[in-house]
């Protein structure tokens, strides 16, 4: 399976000419690494007119309606529209600054794959546990999926983000993050049978061109989502290249 490397731009790039210019840089590197699926979540303002050139789009999040009075929110239609393919929803940013809840995050989840966008869902702890596998991983992942059918979830990825590893330089160790992936994996597995083996499972939280090596060799992880590192084409390019060498 192709690793999957997500570039999260977050509330970054100035315009859409460096937009454009960043896009343009990773597309031209990711159409020689056969190897990489490699996605691209500008702001939702420098979204429009972009062509996925070797580089999927992917949206930040997107609202649960299809249209209405919903004032400053996007439909899951509206980024299809677009050519958007992918959509990260329940970012801990968003969980924590904009107060964003479980229930939120699931009609989301729904209303993304119902259209057929793939959802890059990310759940991770708050505060670091050595030796303990996070409850909260658990809670979220369980309240978040509720209701998401097995048919639905052939569109769904999964992204570990501890919050305590988000634009710190701290990181998962990668023997750590194996065993995090297998219990995610199992949550999955309660939820979809033996149709959580080929789920993605990607890792973000200071991930960067040093140490995308070392994640992506860890056993099950099949992506990374990268905040910092993807605002600069070289190190984003690198990222990906380290996934070809897997
Ligand atoms: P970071 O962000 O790579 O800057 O830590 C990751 C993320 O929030 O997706």
């Amino acid at each position: 399976m192709k690793k999957i490397i997500v570039a999260n731009l977050k509330m970054n790039l100035a315009s859409v000419a460096e937009t454009r210019r960043l896009l343009a840089a990773i597309g031209k590197a990711s159409r020689r690494l056969k190897a990489v699926e490699a996605v691209f979540c500008p702001p939702f303002v420098f979204l429009g007119g972009l062509k996925d050139g070797g580089v999927k789009l992917g949206a930040q999040d997107v609202f649960w309606e299809v249209s209405g009075a919903y004032t400053g929110e996007i439909s899951p239609t509206m980024l299809k529209k677009l050519g958007v393919k992918y959509v990260i929803i329940g970012h801990s940013e968003r969980r924590e600054n904009l107060g964003e809840t479980d229930e939120m995050v699931n009609k989301k989840v729904k209303a993304a794959l119902q259209v057929g966008l793939k959802v890059i869902l990310c759940v991770g702890e708050k505060i670091r546990e050595d030796g303990v596998m996070p409850p909260i991983v658990k809670e979220e992942l369980t309240r978040d999926l509720d209701g998401i059918t097995r048919k639905l979830a052939r569109n769904l990825i999964i992204a570990y983000e501890p919050i305590w590893a988000i634009g710190t330089g701290k990181t998962d160790n990668p023997k750590n993050l194996v065993g995090i992936v297998i219990y995610i994996r199992r949550i999955l597995f309660d939820f979809y049978g033996r149709m959580a083996y080929d789920m993605p499972i990607l890792y973000g939280g200071s991930v960067n061109e040093k140490n995308a090596g070392e994640f992506l060799s860890a056993k099950g992880v099949g992506g990374l989502l990268v905040g910092g590192a993807s605002l600069d084409s070289k190190k984003f390019i690198k990222i990906m290249s380290a996934s070809s060498l897997k």
